[in-house]
């Protein structure tokens, strides 16, 4: 039987969440929070933010590094995942965005387990392998740039670790016909899936959420 890739069925979806209840008080106050504080209305979907706490509490994760915090929605979830003594690096270069998800974090209590640095990613990340090896690296900021993340994550995770990266469809670029020179973004996504597929360094696959979030595990 040939399935599809994905079911795009709005009743399904209500179903779902319904039972799931993916997003609860303090995910939906911070949501809130966010859009009030004038953030762009980007963080991960709900129904994702329940994936990476189930697969961050499936794989034993206990240091973590996330790529882009926004408002700490994910990274209040992640945490979530974690056992007593884990513990979250995120990155975030928009001082709004950082201040917004100190609070966060501050009033999820967990802010004594998250390292919030603040400052572009690709400058922070040399100085944040002296921390590692690590459990985790979730990929979720700029897409020009998921190919070197992926490098940095290559190095940085521990054989048996886990790197997850949304937006991996590339809101549906990806897969579109190439008539011109493919943009930055294109280019990127499609180095990022190349080498997380076929370097040998990664067993990954896609899974079909509707951003679709890439997951391999370093070999
Ligand atoms: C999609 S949002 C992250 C959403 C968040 N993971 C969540 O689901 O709650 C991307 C974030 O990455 C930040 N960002 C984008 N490019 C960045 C970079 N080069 N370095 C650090 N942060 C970056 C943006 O300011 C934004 O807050």
């Amino acid at each position: 039987m040939n399935k599809a890739f994905g079911n795009d069925s709005p009743e399904l979806a209500r179903y779902i969440h319904q039972i799931y209840q993916p997003e609860d008080e303090l995910l939906r106050e911070i949501r809130e929070r966010a859009l009030a504080a004038g953030l762009p209305e980007i963080q991960v979907a709900a129904l994702d933010v329940r994936h990476l706490e189930v697969l961050v509490r499936a794989a034993g994760i206990r240091r973590a590094v996330e790529i882009g915090t926004l408002a700490g929605y994910s990274g209040v979830s992640i945490l979530r995942g974690l056992p007593p003594d884990g513990v979250l690096y995120t990155l975030e270069y928009d001082p709004h965005h950082a201040d917004v998800a100190e609070e966060s974090f501050r009033r999820a209590g967990v802010a004594d387990r998250v390292r919030l640095l603040r400052g572009a990613a690709l400058d922070l990340l040399p100085g944040l392998s002296a921390e590692g090896p690590f459990d985790l690296c979730f990929i979720d900021a700029d897409k020009e740039n998921y190919d070197r993340y992926l490098d940095w994550a290559a190095a940085n995770l521990r054989p048996g670790g886990v790197l997850l990266a949304d937006n991996s469809f590339l809101f549906g670029r990806l897969g579109e016909p190439r008539t011109s020179p493919p943009s930055p973004g294109v280019r990127a996504m499609d180095a990022f899936h190349k080498r997380l597929a076929q370097s040998g360094e990664f067993r990954a696959t896609v899974l079909p959420t509707g951003e679709g979030l890439a997951m391999g595990v370093r070999l």
